[in-house]
């Protein structure tokens, strides 16, 4: 009697182990609901129009417990599908291929599809998606489909938040923007690498809720368009990789919310975008104190310029952009000094300037650049000595370029104390005197570059602590 009660109790036990180990190793997917009949019918019909997968989680009971599928742990209803092909698209055969079967406009409730990375051999964007009324998130990017002539099957996404066609050839989508400009959800675009070259606003555009817009990667050659100027409301806007060319405008309003700006890679032209810490000229002329009327908080933290022929001299005005971390505006046509005024840009972790044609002395406001990770200089006519105040004020630096100026003098010992430096490139300017031997203090160049690729932290400031020798902050991500 006692030993079978005993072995009841191990049983289960037994059983609550299985239980808790199965439940944790899906809790994600676990599903609390069971799935609706027609629109399993519809998932296995849309599975057959496939090729080159064999989906082998699709053939349960209960569709809410397959691969890539989650339902509305009340209704039963399916909510997304999450078919993005986990794979780099080079492995071929990985992906889905074949046609998405129409069976799909059953699942009335969607409001998330990804079908990016896999292989549908270029078929149409299929039309029937436009039907699917809840759609919030269309996720398309490299599906190896084509826009055809017309989205207009896309008017009525009403309820559309994220559009995603990168990769998708949209080179004859005439009405591409008429269409999508119209979506009243719309908040984030992602065209990149869409073969577009034109880029037309109907005057009855509106976009009104767009936050975050890539147009990356596209043939576009016009000027910048009037009607981007008027999305006040945009955070990031990212048109690098085109042939845009002329100047950008002065237009405050188009500032006041943007965080991110990449327009590397383009023909601009002109003078820097006013609004990025300057006022023009005249405006300068008219106020007694120059900057003091900029009293607008502004949210920029990373503008990304280079690869352009911006011209004229570097913007004298910083004392709106406390936020800002990176400034990019390597390979420019940039000339005049570097103002004292950027002691307000306390934030910077990266600064690139590399290949202008700037002069004179660096500020000793820099000093105030305490979170510096980056400065790239080289290639312009920076004069004077190497300041003495780097080795204090920059305890982060980890790669110093200063190459082709005209620095003068002797190397000051005190780069010494850069106890994280791991690239210093002093080469080619005017420098004179021994090489300081204290530089075998410089302990962080030694660490391994596969441990610490120097790329990363080019790309993301995403890097380990371990690379950096002796510091053991955290690093926030940009
Ligand atoms: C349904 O799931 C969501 C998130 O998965 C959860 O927040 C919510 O509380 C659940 N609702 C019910 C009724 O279980
Ligand atoms: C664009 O249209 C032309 C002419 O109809 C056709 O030959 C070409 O394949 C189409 N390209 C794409 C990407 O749709
Ligand atoms: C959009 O919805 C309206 C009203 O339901 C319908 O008449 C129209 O055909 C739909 N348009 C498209 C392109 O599906
Ligand atoms: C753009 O798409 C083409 C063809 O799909 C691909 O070969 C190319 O690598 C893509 N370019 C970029 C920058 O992603
Ligand atoms: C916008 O204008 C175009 C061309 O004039 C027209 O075809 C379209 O229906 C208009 N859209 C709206 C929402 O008014
Ligand atoms: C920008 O918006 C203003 C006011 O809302 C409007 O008058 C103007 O036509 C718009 N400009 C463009 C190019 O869309
Ligand atoms: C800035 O743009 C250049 C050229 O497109 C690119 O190489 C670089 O990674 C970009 N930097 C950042 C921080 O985005
Ligand atoms: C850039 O613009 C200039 C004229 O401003 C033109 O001569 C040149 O061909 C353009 N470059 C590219 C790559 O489009
Ligand atoms: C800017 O400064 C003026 C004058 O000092 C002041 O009236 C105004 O409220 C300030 N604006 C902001 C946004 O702080
Ligand atoms: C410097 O920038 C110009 C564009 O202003 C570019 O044509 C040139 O190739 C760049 N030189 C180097 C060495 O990167
Ligand atoms: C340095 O930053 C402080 C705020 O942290 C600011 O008050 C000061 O004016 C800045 N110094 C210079 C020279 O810009
Ligand atoms: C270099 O390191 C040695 C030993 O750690 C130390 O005594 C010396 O002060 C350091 N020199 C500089 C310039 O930091």
């Amino acid at each position: 009697m006692e030993k079978s009660s005993y072995f009841a109790a191990l049983i289960v036990l037994f059983l609550l182990t299985i239980i808790n180990v199965s439940s944790s190793s899906t809790s994600r997917d676990l599903p609390k609901v069971i799935c609706i009949e027609t629109e399993r019918e519809a998932l296995l019909s849309f599975k057959k129009g496939l090729i080159d997968h064999s989906l082998p989680s699709w053939n349960e009971d209960n569709c809410c417990a397959w691969m890539g599928v989650q339902c509305d742990n009340v209704t039963g209803h399916i909510l997304q599908l999450d078919l993005r092909s986990p794979y780099d698209y080079t492995y071929l055969g990985s992906r889905f291929g074949g046609e998405v079967n129409s069976a799909l406009s059953e699942l009335k409730q969607l409001n998330y599809l990804d079908l990016s990375l896999n292989n549908f051999g270029g078929i149409l964007v299929p039309p029937f998606l436009g039907s699917l009324p809840n759609l919030k998130w269309l996720k398309l990017s490299r599906a190896g489909c084509v826009g055809g002539k017309s989205l207009r099957w896309a008017t009525n996404l009403s309820s559309l938040q994220e559009l995603d066609m990168s990769g998708l050839d949209l080179s004859n989508t005439s009405d591409w923007l008429q269409v999508i400009s119209m979506l009243p959800s719309l908040v984030v675009l992602h065209l990149s690498n869409c073969s577009l070259d034109k880029i037309h606003f109907l005057p009855n555009a509106s976009f009104t809720s767009l936050l975050k817009l890539d147009l990356t990667h596209n043939q576009f050659t016009s000027l910048m368009p009037n009607s981007l100027y008027n999305l006040t409301r945009l955070v990031l806007l990212d048109l690098s990789y085109n042939r845009f060319r002329g100047p950008i405008h002065s237009s405050l309003n188009f500032f006041s919310s943007l965080e991110r700006l990449y327009l590397s890679n383009n023909n601009f032209t002109g003078s820097l975008p006013k609004g990025i810490g300057l006022l023009s000229k005249l405006e300068r002329s008219i106020s007694h104190f120059p900057c003091n009327q900029m009293n607008k908080s502004y949210y920029l933290n990373i503008v990304n310029l280079s690869g352009n022929h911006f011209s004229g001299e570097f913007p004298p005005c910083w004392m709106d952009w406390p936020l800002l971390k990176l400034i990019n505006m390597e390979n420019n046509n940039l000339k005049g000094t570097i103002p004292s005024s950027v002691g307000s840009l306390v934030s910077l972790k990266s600064l690139n300037l590399r290949n202008n044609s700037l002069h004179g002395e660096l500020p000793s406001s820099m000093q105030n650049w305490t979170r510096l990770i980056m400065m790239h200089i080289g290639g312009n006519k920076f004069s004077g000595n190497i300041p003495t105040w780097m080795g204090k004020s920059f305890p982060d630096l980890r790669s110093l370029v200063l190459h082709s100026n005209k620095f003068d003098g002797a190397i000051p010992l005190e780069l010494c104390h850069l106890t994280s430096l791991q690239i210093l490139d002093l080469s080619h300017n005017h420098l004179s005197e021994a090489i300081p031997r204290c530089f075998n203090n410089l302990s962080a160049m030694t660490i391994p570059q596969n441990t610490c690729p120097l790329y990363r932290f080019h790309i993301s400031f995403r890097f380990d602590r371990k690379c950096i020798a002796g510091d053991k902050r955290n690093k926030a991500e940009i």
